[in-house]
C-alpha cells in the first residue's frame, strides 16, 4: 500500500534496512580504498620521479601499484562480508524498539477487544430480549431499542475486525475446511437483513449456486459481512443490493453489487489500504473506519484468491471475490 498499511511484519523491513546500511557502509569503504590508492600512487610516483627514464624502475613501480590494487580489492571483498554482518546487527538494534512497540500495541488491541466484547454481548442479549419478549413495547421505545441493538452489532463487527487484523499481523493461520460460499453468504444475509430493512434496502440473490472452497468459515463470513455492510451502508434508501455466488472452472465467485453513489476513480487504487475512506462517499450517517476492505483482501489472498472492485460514480459498485474452488 503506497500509503501502505502500518508496517507490522518486521522481517521485510529488517532486510531493507540491512541493505540500506550495507550499501552506505560499502560505499564508504570503496571511497576510502580509492583515497588510499590515490595517496599510494602519489607517494610511489614521487619516489620514482628521479628515475623516470629508467624503464625497469617505472615498470617495478607499476607492478607494485598493481599489487596494491589486488590487495585493496581483496580487503574490500572481506570488508563487504563484515559490512553485511554489521549492517544486520545495526538493523536489528534500530528496529528493536519498534518491534516492542508493535507487540505492545497488538497486545493492547487484543485485550481491549476482548474486554469490550463482554459488555457488548450483554447489551445485545438485553436488546434482543426486549425486542422479542415484549411485543407490547410502545413503538417509540421499540425503535430506540432497535437502534441500540443495531449499533451494538456494528461495534461487535468492528471489534471482530480489530481482533482479526491484530491476529493476521501476527501471521496467524487459517482454520480451513470445505466450506460452501452460498452457506456463508446466507448466514451473513440473515445477520444483516435487519440492517438492510432499517434502510429499506432490498437484499436479493441473482445467483446462488453451490461453490465449495477450502476455507475458514469465520473469516469468510467477515469478508462477506464487510462487503454486504458496505453495500447497505453506501446505498440510498429503497435501493437493491444484489448477491451472486457461482463456480466457474476451478474458481468460486461471490459478487456484491449495489446501486450506491459509487467510488471516485482516483480512490480505487488505495481502496484496500488501511484507514482509507473516500471523501465523497455518502456514509448515510454511519461511521467509516477503513478497516473492512484491507481485511477482505487479506482474507481472500490468504485463501489464494483476491477481491476486485468495479465502480461507476452515480451508478453503483460491484465487489467480486474469487477463491480457488475445490474440484468437484
Ligand atoms: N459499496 C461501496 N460503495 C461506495 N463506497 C464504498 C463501498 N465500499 C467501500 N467504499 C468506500 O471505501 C471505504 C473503505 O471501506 P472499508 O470497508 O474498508 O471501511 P469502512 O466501511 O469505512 O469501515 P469499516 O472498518 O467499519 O468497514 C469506505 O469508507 C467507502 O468510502
Ligand atoms: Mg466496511
Amino acid at each position: 500500500m503506497s500509503k501502505r498499511s502500518v508496517v507490522l511484519n518486521i522481517g521485510a523491513p529488517r532486510v531493507r534496512l540491512t541493505l540500506a546500511y550495507a550499501g552506505l557502509l560499502f560505499l564508504l569503504l570503496v571511497a576510502f580504498s580509492i583515497i588510499v590508492y590515490a595517496l599510494l600512487s602519489i607517494v610511489v610516483l614521487q619516489d620514482i620521479e628521479p628515475f623516470r627514464d629508467d624503464p625497469g624502475i617505472t615498470a617495478a613501480a607499476h607492478r607494485m601499484l598493481g599489487t596494491y590494487v589486488v590487495r585493496l580489492l581483496f580487503a574490500n571483498a572481506i570488508g563487504l562480508l563484515l559490512v553485511v554482518a554489521v549492517s544486520w546487527l545495526l538493523a536489528k538494534i534500530t528496529l528493536r524498539p519498534l518491534e516492542q512497540a508493535i507487540s505492545l500495541q497488538r497486545q493492547f488491541t487484543n485485550n481491549a477487544s476482548h474486554d469490550l466484547r463482554t459488555p457488548l454481548a450483554v447489551i445485545r442479549t438485553e436488546t434482543s430480549a426486549a425486542l422479542h419478549q415484549h411485543p407490547d413495547l410502545p413503538p417509540e421505545y421499540e425503535e430506540r431499542v432497535r437502534i441500540i441493538d443495531e449499533q451494538a452489532q456494528r461495534m461487535e463487527r468492528l471489534i471482530d475486525q480489530l481482533l482479526t487484523l491484530s491476529h493476521l499481523d501476527a501471521d496467524s493461520a487459517l482454520d480451513r475446511e470445505p466450506t460452501d460460499l452460498t452457506v456463508v453468504v446466507n448466514g451473513v444475509v440473515r445477520d444483516l437483513r435487519p440492517l438492510a430493512q432499517a434502510r429499506s434496502v432490498d437484499l436479493k440473490f441473482t445467483r446462488a449456486e453451490s461453490a465449495v472452497v477450502m476455507g475458514d468459515e469465520l473469516k469468510l463470513s467477515q469478508l462477506v459481512s464487510n462487503l454486504l455492510d458496505n453495500a447497505i451502508k453506501f446505498s440510498p434508501e429503497q435501493a437493491t443490493v444484489a448477491l451472486a455466488v457461482w463456480q466457474a472452472k476451478d474458481s468460486a465467485y461471490l459478487a456484491v453489487s449495489d446501486q450506491g453513489m459509487g467510488i471516485e476513480p482516483q480512490a480505487l487504487p488505495e481502496l484496500f489500504s488501511r484507514f482509507q475512506h473516500t471523501n465523497g462517499a455518502h456514509t448515510n450517517g454511519h461511521a467509516v473506519h477503513g478497516l473492512g476492505l484491507p481485511l477482505c483482501r487479506w482474507i481472500a489472498q490468504a485463501h489464494g484468491g483476491d477481491v476486485t472492485v468495479e465502480s461507476r460514480q452515480g451508478h453503483g459498485t460491484v465487489f467480486t471475490v474469487r477463491l480457488p474452488a475445490i474440484k468437484a
